[in-house]
């Protein structure tokens, strides 16, 4: 028995946790203005550096005294740049609960090969925060963007710590409250919440991230592009647009477009809120089915961005070809494109719930996630 299709489409499909949706005004013609063909330098380009700097401030609530710096290599640059540049001084804490966490873990034991403690949990459950030593530096990331668990607040995080705190905050800037002063370094990537280009990464230090910078030469050599200091000194200028190489003025023009969308939803209070109904009308949906469940086992924990869920029904024989079999069939109506779990991660599915994503789509997609899920039952039943 073929199943009815739902009577209506999400107007835009796309659900993917990076690139994620642009902005619901977006179009190429928003990008004219770009100083193309200029030098990055010259006035009219270092002036848009300088703004995507100031307006990313403003719209985070970043403190005046932190430094905000456009760097290359998206949020991977900037997360490395700081571990390559902060590291060593001190023992480090490195903190995973998935797949991105863990690869900050390989690059500070394998590839740095400082003093480190390792403190890791499984997908869906988060380390516990509480029980690290913070007179050492600590590295984690906020959003787990491939298991869905989030840090719920900062309040572990002594504001009296030694050591400095590095925080991958990819899938969670823009989408959740950063508490800055339990922050030292903090690192995001364009292609994420705001829906923004990929290559360009930010890089936002505490005045103790900078004292560091300027007290402490790591052992190893260091290429140009993660140089932030000169004799000692920050270089400045990175900090006010002087990028340390050539950037993308087309990428950044549409950095500027998003953030002027983020500050006519109601800048960060209204992104989070944007996000919170997305995210709460998927818990809706899974409160509803009996055959579907969050990835992260904590509620506290449960991401309003890359929201993951697990199929939990005994009669799926095979978890991963079923997941990606429903993506599938999602992806062949055009309804709902790249939401399969990522590949390290258990078999599932990934709704990518942030602010650029209108709740309407999430609204209109979940009903074909119901019909792409009871389809594929009955097919595997007919094949048995
Ligand atoms: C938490 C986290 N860290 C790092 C990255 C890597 O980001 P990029 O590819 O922009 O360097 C991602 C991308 O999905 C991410 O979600």
């Amino acid at each position: 028995m073929a199943m009815t299709t739902p009577a209506t489409r999400p107007a835009n499909p796309r659900f993917s946790s990076g690139p994620c949706a642009k902005p619901p005004v977006f179009d190429l013609t928003k990008l004219a203005s770009a100083p193309l063909g200029r030098s990055h330098r010259a006035a009219p380009g270092k002036a848009k550096l300088l703004e995507a700097i100031e307006t990313t401030r403003d719209v985070l609530g970043v403190p005046d005294d932190y430094k905000i710096g456009i760097v290359p290599a998206s949020d991977t640059g900037a997360y490395e740049m700081a571990m390559w540049t902060m590291l060593g001084e001190r023992p480090v804490e490195m903190v995973a609960w998935e797949s991105f966490g863990a690869g900050w873990v390989t690059d500070a034991v394998k590839q740095l090969k400082i003093d480190h403690t390792v403190h890791t949990a499984e997908y869906g459950e988060i380390v516990d925060m509480s029980a690290l030593n913070y007179d050492n530096d600590v590295c984690f990331t906020w959003n787990g963007t491939t298991s869905g668990v989030r840090m719920p607040n900062g309040d572990m995080i002594p504001g009296d710590r030694k050591g400095l705190t590095l925080c991958d905050a990819t899938s969670a800037a823009f989408a959740m409250d950063l508490p800055w002063d339990k922050l030292d370094v903090t690192t995001f990537s364009w292609q994420k919440v705001l829906g923004g280009e990929a290559a360009h990464g930010m890089l936002i230090l505490s005045p103790r991230a900078v004292e560091r910078l300027e007290s402490y030469t790591p052992a190893w050599p260091l290429p140009k592009i993660f140089r932030l200091t000169k004799g000692g000194k920050l270089i400045d200028g990175i900090f006010k647009g002087e990028t340390i190489n050539t950037p993308s003025m087309l990428c950044v023009e549409d950095y500027l477009v998003a953030l002027d969308w983020a500050k006519s939803v109601g800048g960060l209070k209204g992104l989070i809120a944007r996000a919170d109904a997305n995210a709460g009308a998927v818990a809706d949906f899974v409160a509803a089915h009996d055959w579907i469940d969050f990835l992260a086992l904590d509620p506290a924990t449960r991401s309003n961005t890359s929201v993951c869920l697990k199929f939990s029904d005994d009669r799926i024989a095979d978890g991963p070809a079923f997941a990606k079999a429903v993506a599938k069939r999602l992806a062949d109506e055009n309804v709902a494109l790249d939401v399969g779990a990522y590949r390290d991660a258990p078999a599932g599915l990934r709704i990518w719930c942030g602010g650029t994503v209108e709740t309407s789509d999430i609204d209109a997609m979940l009903p074909w996630l119901a019909w792409a899920f009871d389809t594929e039952i009955e097919a595997q039943m007919a094949s048995a």
